[in-house]
């Protein structure tokens, strides 16, 4: 068992966070959130794992657990898993939920990254379901007339931004490696509800009435988000037939029935046809879709080896870096209340980000220098810049050793939080860990057979190229955009002990690897450590989480040299620890839970 160890300063800085998080999470599914069908619709267990996480404590169980973002997903995953599904099995369960109940962040239109522990062979491997761009999509996609790059909305909302989906594929392949239910009966819940209807929760009408401008530039997206005009509002019973007919479709067809057919030759008409942005995936994008596993990206971190998805996701390369850099530095006898340890953790981001900028990219399209980026000597060379007592004056990419030469300009891309994450562990002892997306919230906003497309080429560098020095993270056809998902299992001495992961946008890297120092360095439970106030650097200012304790720190950060922005920080942490029991945790800052059994 972990030590357990904060200190009382600590722990009132938690407590301090907790309550307004609490109640976040309280209204999102509570009585006193105003939606009493919505907590009739709930189970006693569901509501028992609400309150835990709402008073920062986590869940325990012995022979299964299931964590993501929102309760009537958890419960349709945690019913394959008693019935003897495996985690695979479960994860379909929880997606097919998802696209439904939260289709802001992730869905059929979409992709995502599984990393996956076979139990069996004690091996670890990934798959990459990132979307890919159309054949037809060259670099100047996102460049107007003038050749200069487009405005990054007038890029992401219609069809220029929409890939080739890969979450139906992926959710196929995991099912065939590693299923164990009849494939039909993963969608019975997501039929259910998308035919019965379910309650719009409050994370999801407010998200609608915040978009409502763009959802409402498109017919069948403002029919659905926006009934009569109007946003859907908390607790209004919401029906999907189309939503319901597609998963029928996949139940029987498989995902032929997804890269081909009516539902294909919907999404081409709809990416084609957007109007005033029309994109260029076409039906042999959807056709020679493929899912691609990968070997993990691994980097140790004290006792621990950090694992997750490599190229084109820069997830477990960034969190690797900025772990092994802080290596050699005592974090645990810091503490979190010491400035040191953020002034650590945030220059190391920086360094890390600086070098996620110049070399990371789809790797199947461009050199990379994947090894060098997590190699031991080359993160404790990085890591001895920050001996220092202030925050770095110069942060640049370093010299990595390449697999093969190579010479890359920095790349310029933004990506804005979304997207969800799943952890689930099986009575098997699989794991598995993904991160799943359509990257904006809402999108391209163009929806087609009751589900939203993807944005996700909008995570390519728009500019190509810098002083003539091409950017690895360039649109090229048939790649796929960089990624910052970071879905990642931590091992210990060959064994599973955490699987744990964020939405966020390239926040997702500080928010993952915040977490793992908490629970392996500050000894916090996974609740605990996912309810930690944030403090995240990219490579810009210091964001501090508003209305936290975080907050506290922004007059010594800002002594140090760092530039201070308070502001929200809404991760979606979701983490189950592995043990002789387990031990699950779900983020306050957002509407989901951990459950097992
Ligand atoms: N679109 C979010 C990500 O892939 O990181």
């Amino acid at each position: 068992m972990k030590r357990r160890l904060i200190s009382g300063l600590f722990l009132s800085a938690l407590a301090f966070a907790s309550p307004a998080f609490a109640q976040e999470a309280a209204d999102a599914v509570s009585p006193e959130g105003g939606s009493e069908g919505q907590v009739q619709g709930l189970t006693a267990e569901v509501i028992a794992a609400l309150e835990a996480k709402m008073e920062g404590k986590p869940v325990t169980a012995q022979n299964w657990m299931v964590a993501a973002a929102n309760p009537l997903a958890v419960e349709a995953g945690a019913k394959v898993l008693r019935a003897g599904g495996s985690a695979a099995d479960a994860m379909v369960a929880v997606q097919v939920v998802l696209g439904l109940v939260e289709p802001q962040s992730s869905g059929l239109g979409g992709g995502a990254f599984l990393v996956w522990y076979d139990a069996a062979t004690g091996k670890m491997t990934t798959l990459d379901g990132r979307e890919t761009a159309p054949l037809e999509a060259t670099h100047r996609l996102f460049h107007d007339e003038n050749g200069e790059p487009l405005k990054f909305f007038d890029a992401v909302v219609g069809g220029l931004s929409v890939g080739t989906p890969g979450t139906p594929a992926l959710l196929e392949e995991a099912h065939r490696r590693w299923g164990r239910s009849p494939w039909p009966s993963l969608f019975a819940d997501g039929i259910a509800l998308a035919e019965d209807g379910f309650l719009v929760s409050p994370r999801l009408a407010g998200l609608v009435e915040k978009d409502a401008e763009r959802l409402s530039r498109f017919p069948v997206t403002a029919e659905y988000f926006l009934p009569d005009g109007k946003p859907l509002e908390q607790g209004q019973r919401l029906m999907n037939p189309d939503y319901a007919e597609t998963l029928r479709t996949l139940a029987s067809e498989g995902a032929a029935g997804f890269y081909g057919g009516e539902i294909a030759a919907g999404i081409v008409s709809t990416v084609r046809g957007a109007e005033g942005n029309p994109g260029v995936l076409s039906g042999i994008d959807l056709a020679l879709y493929q899912v691609i596993e990968r070997e993990p990206v691994c980097a140790t971190y004290r006792a621990y080896e950090i694992c997750g998805m490599g190229p084109p996701s820069s997830g477990a390369l960034t969190v690797g870096q900025i772990l092994g850099m802080l290596d050699g530095y005592d974090l645990a006898a810091m503490g979190p209340e010491d400035v040191q340890s953020w002034r650590l953790i945030g220059d190391a981001s920086r360094l890390a980000f600086a070098d996620r900028g110049r070399y990371m990219a789809d790797h199947d399209f461009v050199p990379m220098p994947t090894n060098g980026l997590v190699d031991p000597s080359y993160l404790s060379e990085r890591g001895g810049l920050l001996n220092e007592s202030e925050a770095l004056i110069d942060v640049a990419p370093g010299n990595p050793a390449f697999d093969h030469a190579s010479n890359w300009a920095d790349d310029e891309s933004l990506e804005l939080p979304s997207t969800s994450h799943i952890s689930i562990v099986d009575q098997f002892g699989n794991v598995l860990s993904m991160t799943t997306t359509i990257e904006n919230g809402f999108g391209s906003r163009l929806m087609t057979n009751g589900f939203l497309l993807n944005n996700e080429l909008t995570d390519f560098s728009f500019k190509t190229h810098r002083d003539g020095v091409p950017i690895a993270n360039r649109l090229e056809p048939g790649k796929r955009p960089r990624s910052s998902m970071s879905p990642t299992i931590v091992m210990q001495d060959g064994a599973p002990v955490l699987a744990i992961g964020s939405p966020g946008g390239s926040r997702i890297i500080g928010y993952v690897a915040k977490s793992i120092i908490a629970w392996a360095d500050w000894d916090m439970d996974v609740q605990q450590a996912l309810s930690l106030p944030h403090l995240v650097n990219r490579f810009g200012t210091y964001d501090v989480e508003l209305g936290t304790a975080a907050e506290g720190y922004a007059d010594q950060l800002t002594a140090l040299g760092y530039e201070v922005n308070p502001r929200d920080l809404t991760s979606g942490l979701h983490a189950i620890e592995i043990g002789d029991v387990l031990i699950g945790g779900a983020d306050p800052r957002r509407e989901g839970i951990a459950l097992g059994e």
